[in-house]
């Protein structure tokens, strides 16, 4: 303990009112990375699946730690009827809000929507127009949380692992994710593997380490049939590749 830190970074400690989104979109979306395309694929073939009996009445999606990333909500469209993108950093919720603005989003995230409208539900959605109709963007803490609110749909991604450096704020962020979901709600979660943190611009932000098994044990009380997707691909020094969770949640009565 005399050598090496014995703190550890946790959620509340790091300076997301400092994250910068064009940076972030930067360093992670703006030259189309084959691995996102391939979450993007994966994730829409896996909400089709989900809704292939038919779509019911009412649904709403939630992306949780939306940050600077739109495809995730782009794949909810055709089977929302609101989506809600929760973040808490401010420059984040910003960059969000001037997406979802009549102006209509940033071309960046067009080579994401040509993946989704490959498939049929989305050939007939006019992503621009739609999102401003239903995507609204709100500043919260995944943490608060409380499974109070549900949705019938919901993504996560890189927040539960990307947000902290300890064990318990990982699984609780997890928790308070699967907790906003109504049962049977289809979701989708990524994660870093093995992140030892990440900078956007100046500053450093903290992740902690999960793998495969550590990603499974996280959801296993809220769903029974989880996919898990192993992707060994690399999007820069200091992790592992990204693993992707494709599941619907049970009915199961969440621990608190
Ligand atoms: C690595 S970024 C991921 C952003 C985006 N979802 C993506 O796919 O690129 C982590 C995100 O989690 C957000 N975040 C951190 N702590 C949070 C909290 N307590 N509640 C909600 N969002 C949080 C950050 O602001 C940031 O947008």
């Amino acid at each position: 303990m005399e050598h090496g830190r014995v703190t550890m970074d946790r959620n509340a400690d790091a300076p997301w009112s400092k994250f910068d989104p064009e940076v972030y979109v930067d360093n992670n979306y703006r030259t189309p990375l084959d691995v996102d395309l391939l979450i993007v694929r994966l994730m829409r073939d896996h909400f089709g699946r989900c809704f292939a009996d038919g779509v019911p009445d009412s649904v709403r999606g939630v992306d949780v730690g939306a940050g600077a990333n739109l495809y995730p909500a782009l794949s909810m469209l055709p089977w929302c009827e609101k989506v809600l993108l929760l973040e808490y950093a401010q420059p984040n919720v910003e960059y969000l809000e001037r997406q979802v603005s009549p102006e209509g989003y940033d071309p960046v995230w067009d080579a994401f929507w040509e993946v989704l409208r490959e498939a049929p539900a989305y050939r007939d959605v006019d992503p621009r127009a739609r999102c401003g109709e239903i995507v609204r963007v709100e500043r919260g803490n995944l943490f608060d949380l409380d499974g109070q609110r549900r949705w019938e749909m919901g993504t996560m991604f890189f927040v539960a692992d990307s947000m902290s450096e300890c064990p318990e704020e990982f699984a609780r962020g997890v928790r308070c994710f699967m907790n906003a979901l109504g049962e049977g709600a289809p979701f989708a979660a990524a994660f870093m593997k093995e992140s030892v943190g990440y900078r956007v611009g100046d500053h450093t932000y903290p992740a902690y380490r999960v793998n495969e098994e550590r990603v499974r044990e996280s959801l296993e009380a809220f769903t029974t049939d989880v996919e898990t997707h192993d992707l060994h691909h690399m999007v820069r020094p200091g992790h592992e590749g990204i693993l992707l969770a494709l599941g619907r949640r049970n009915g199961e009565v969440a621990t608190p």
